[in-house]
């Protein structure tokens, strides 16, 4: 087949909108520092690597994974906090949960809204699921401009509004009053991205249950796991059923599943071995009328 050909049935094939754009590029750093993808700098220590490597010769290759991975998204849920009775769903890295709300919400003319300037794959996944997209511009101190929101949200009836709490690129977290204002007015799902709660002083993720349209979308990949691909998505069993169907089954491979549920285990094993190391630093003040009382773990244990 000529090349003439076989532009010509790309051209008559492919969509015109996804024909026009570009594919998404990661520059190669060369020797440069790499900070544009705002990843974690540490490393794991050498034992806790040698621990890990150690354990995944036995990870079963040949068997595919949880097709849910119901024991990882437990822990996760419980790591990061999501109240009772809220449901969540994994995704291979935030991103894949970002492709699959706005694949169930992609009815024909249905409204992607954000806060610019943002993370870009709300716009980019808007375009590739056929939405259309509203990017409305931050104020001069990068706060969210509420007239303008809350006219856009009248005039656009977004499906969907992703708010990054912080924001990623200025950094800085919106008005929590503001996001609950948006929350309120609007007429569809809002999805706080809360990629770098890490780093941040406040959360929506206790607010889930005082919202019937809200959803709090979590990553590991700023807490030193980007490689692994995952993230949680957790809200009212209403909205995640839904974004469940339309999640491929397995998207959350064994080597991730283990190496993830191998982390936070190491994490709950420094921070138990830290809380001992401070008991007794504790203990050691006692002549100044400090004595430690004894928590969590010891008393479900007594
Ligand atoms: C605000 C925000 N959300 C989501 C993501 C994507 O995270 P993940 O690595 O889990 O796909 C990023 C990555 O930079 C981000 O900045």
């Amino acid at each position: 087949m000529s090349d003439i050909v076989k532009r010509d049935m790309v051209k008559r094939w492919i969509r015109d909108d996804i024909r026009e754009l570009s594919a998404y590029h990661v520059p190669d750093p060369g020797k440069m520092i790499k900070l544009d993808a705002m990843e974690n700098p540490y490393l794991w220590p050498d034992e806790m690597k040698q621990q890990w490597l150690s354990q995944l010769a036995d990870i079963p290759v040949n068997r595919y994974p949880d097709p849910s991975a119901a024991k990882l998204t437990k822990r996760l849920e419980q790591v990061m906090n999501v109240p009772e009775g809220m449901r969540s769903i994994l995704g291979n890295g935030s991103d894949e949960l970002i492709q699959i709300i706005c694949m169930a919400l992609a009815k024909p003319d249905s409204v992607v809204m954000a806060a610019e300037p943002t993370f870009v794959m709300y716009q980019m996944i808007a375009r590739f699921t056929n939405m259309k997209y509203q990017g409305i511009p931050l104020d001069s101190e990068f706060q969210l401009d509420m007239e303008a929101m809350l006219e856009a949200i009248e005039t656009h009836q977004p499906a969907v509004i992703f708010l990054a709490y912080p924001n990623n690129p200025t950094g800085n977290l919106f008005s929590q009053q503001d996001v609950k204002t948006i929350i309120e007015m609007a007429p569809g799902l809002v999805v706080v991205d809360e990629a770098y709660h890490a780093f941040a002083g406040h959360s929506f993720m206790p607010m889930l249950s005082d919202y019937d349209n809200l959803v709090v979308m979590r990553t590991v990949s700023k807490m030193g796991l980007a490689g692994l691909r995952l993230g949680i998505l957790s809200g009212p069993d209403e909205w995640l059923s839904e974004f469940d169907k339309v999640r491929l089954p397995y998207n959350i491979n064994v080597l991730t599943q283990f190496s993830a549920e191998f982390a936070l285990e190491q994490q709950t094993d420094q921070i138990c071995a830290d809380r001992e190391i401070l008991k007794e630093a504790m203990t050691g003040l006692k002549n100044h009328q400090c004595s430690p009382f004894n928590s969590t773990s010891e008393l479900i244990g007594s």
